[in-house]
């Protein structure tokens, strides 16, 4: 199965892509983890990306399309993937598509994660993250037993640079402005699935299980 997992920062691409992962076996490809890796490691990739990220602007194309065509190249992508957070303008869309049809290959469906901006700033507002396992928390959903610390490994918590409010706020614009036009572009193609994202992590896992699981390419290998 092939997918892309559209949505506002916020939305819960990550959360869900994660349980989409375990539940049909298919790699999670988050460009916003790969670009945190390079950053935190050094790399030349993350020092070319880590400007754009801080001010919640995105990454240039060029190089998000060199990584995602690298990423789609290993082996555990030949049976499917999950795109999370890729792609996010027109431009990256069709270097996808193209490469796609390089490979014969073609898009499952595109889900679209639909949630409020005022949910979204405050989910981003108050998220916290292990610095150690990267365990996720959230201060009004989900908050650690003891404050600052993570509960399953002692870690101590953080905030990610781009979830103030400020920075939250231009990644909302940018989205809007720059990502939205993708709605379109799938719709056109027939592809993309609405999701209300505005519900609790497990009714939305539901809904998308179900959608996913009428999807006739799904479907007709279950028999
Ligand atoms: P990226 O890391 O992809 O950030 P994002 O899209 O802003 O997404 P987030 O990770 O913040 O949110 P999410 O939708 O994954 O939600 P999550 O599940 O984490 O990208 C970061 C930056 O990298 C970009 O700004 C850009 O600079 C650059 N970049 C990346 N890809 C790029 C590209 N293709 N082109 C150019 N630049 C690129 O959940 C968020 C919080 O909400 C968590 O605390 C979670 O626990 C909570 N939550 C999740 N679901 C629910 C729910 N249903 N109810 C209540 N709380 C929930």
């Amino acid at each position: 199965m092939r997918l892309i997992i559209l949505g506002l920062p916020g939305s819960g691409k990550g959360s869900q892509s994660k349980l989409i992962s375990k539940q049909f076996g298919i790699p999670q490809i988050s460009t916003g983890d790969i670009l945190r890796r390079a950053v935190k490691e050094g790399m030349e990739l993350g020092d070319k990306a880590r400007s754009y990220m801080e001010r919640g602007q995105l990454v240039p194309d060029a190089l998000m399309t060199e990584l995602v065509i690298q990423r789609l190249e290993k082996e555990d992508c030949q049976q499917g993937f999950i795109l999370d957070g890729f792609p996010r303008t027109i431009n990256q869309a069709e270097t996808l598509d193209d490469l796609l049809k390089e490979k014969n290959m073609a898009l499952d469906s595109v889900l679209e994660l639909q949630v409020s901006d005022e949910a979204v700033i405050q989910r981003l507002s108050n998220r916290r993250l292990c610095s150690r396992c990267t365990a996720d928390y959230n201060l009004l959903s989900n908050p650690p037993k003891e404050r600052g610390i993570c509960d399953q490994c002692g870690g101590s918590l953080y905030q990610r640079e781009d979830d103030r409010e400020e920075t939250i706020a231009r990644r909302l614009q940018v989205y809007h402005l720059q990502t939205k036009p993708l709605e379109t572009y799938y719709k056109d193609k027939d592809v993309l699935r609405i999701v209300d994202a505005g519900k609790g992590v497990e009714e939305v896992s539901s809904e998308i299980s179900d959608t996913l699981r009428s999807l006739p390419r799904v479907a007709s290998a279950k028999g």
